[in-house]
């Protein structure tokens, strides 16, 4: 009993001490996302068009058995960006974030199952961010993503499909026309911000150390996800000074993030 009595005061000092660090860029296995990089409303917008999104593919339960991959890997998003809330917003939002998460894990896995009548209710629990039924602990720490979030889903689903938008179709924001270019700024904006939550996701796929490679540390992975939120902030920058050529030049850079952590990391078979 006493030992028990320990262990839990020992659990509630270090809550309290990692909520402190979070200020950190790093603390252990807690990671600070930038503070003012999403501004409250543009957070709204995002989780609005997530939502839409999840709305659209389950419209019908024909409709869900058509694109229920695609709501699975929108949900991932769904929690992915709940999770940078958790980060970044004030207490009422942080509990808000934690209940739009929970529906999220439950919606990836009533996707699969093409569980509509789930899905469909929880969405409608979900649809306004003002009234989510808010959860009543409060955990801004996010130990990890990736017992929600496969890391298979999160790079082929959600990383790379966002990377193509701003590189390699004719249409992606690299090669648009002056005109459509500043056409599509807001769109863009909303594109970067989703880049830099996803480096920051990124943190949280470390390999374990045994299957780090030779000569590899976890300090790599550290600094190439680095790089990534480098060149997703130098996106945002670019979008905000309506400058295509610094645009192109961040598309560049993220690209050889995404590159240089791979050669380092991505297992051969
Ligand atoms: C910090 C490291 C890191 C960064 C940065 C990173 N990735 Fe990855 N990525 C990986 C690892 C490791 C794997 C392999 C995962 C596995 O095999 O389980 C992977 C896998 C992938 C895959 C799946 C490929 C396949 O054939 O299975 C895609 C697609 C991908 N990444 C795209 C991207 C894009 C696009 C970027 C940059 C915008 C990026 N990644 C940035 C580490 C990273």
């Amino acid at each position: 009993m006493a030992a028990r009595h320990s262990s839990w005061r020992c659990t509630v000092l270090m809550a309290g001490l990692s909520f402190f660090m979070a200020a950190a860029w790093v603390t252990a296995g807690e990671r600070a996302f930038p503070k003012d990089l999403i501004p409250e409303a543009d957070f709204v917008k995002l989780y609005v068009e997530t939502v839409k999104q999840m709305q659209e593919y389950a419209r019908s339960q024909s409709s869900l058995n058509q694109d229920y991959k695609k709501l699975e890997n929108e949900a991932y998003h769904l929690i992915v960006l709940c999770a940078v809330q958790r980060k970044i917003g004030d207490e009422a939002s942080i509990r808000k974030a934690i209940a739009a998460q929970n529906a999220g894990k439950v919606i990836a896995a009533a996707a699969v199952k093409k569980d509509h009548a789930t899905v469909k209710q929880l969405l409608t629990d979900i649809a306004d961010w003002n009234k989510i039924q808010a959860e009543e602990a409060i955990q801004p720490q996010v130990k990890s993503l990736i017992d929600d979030v496969p890391m298979d889903n999160f790079m082929k689903g959600l990383v790379q499909p966002l990377f193509d938008r701003f590189d390699k179709t004719p249409r992606a924001y690299r090669n648009l026309n002056a005109a459509n270019f500043n056409a599509k700024l807001p769109e863009i904006q909303l594109a970067c911000y989703k880049m830099a939550i996803y480096s920051w996701a990124t943190y949280f796929y470390v390999p374990e150390a045994d299957d780090i490679p030779k000569g590899k540390s976890d300090k790599d992975w550290e600094k190439w996800t680095a790089d990534m939120m480098k060149a997703s902030e130098d996106l945002l920058a670019a979008t905000k000074a309506k400058k295509q050529s610094d645009l192109r030049s961040a598309v560049r850079r993220l690209d050889s993030s995404c590159t240089k952590c791979h050669d380092d990391f991505r297992m051969k078979d």
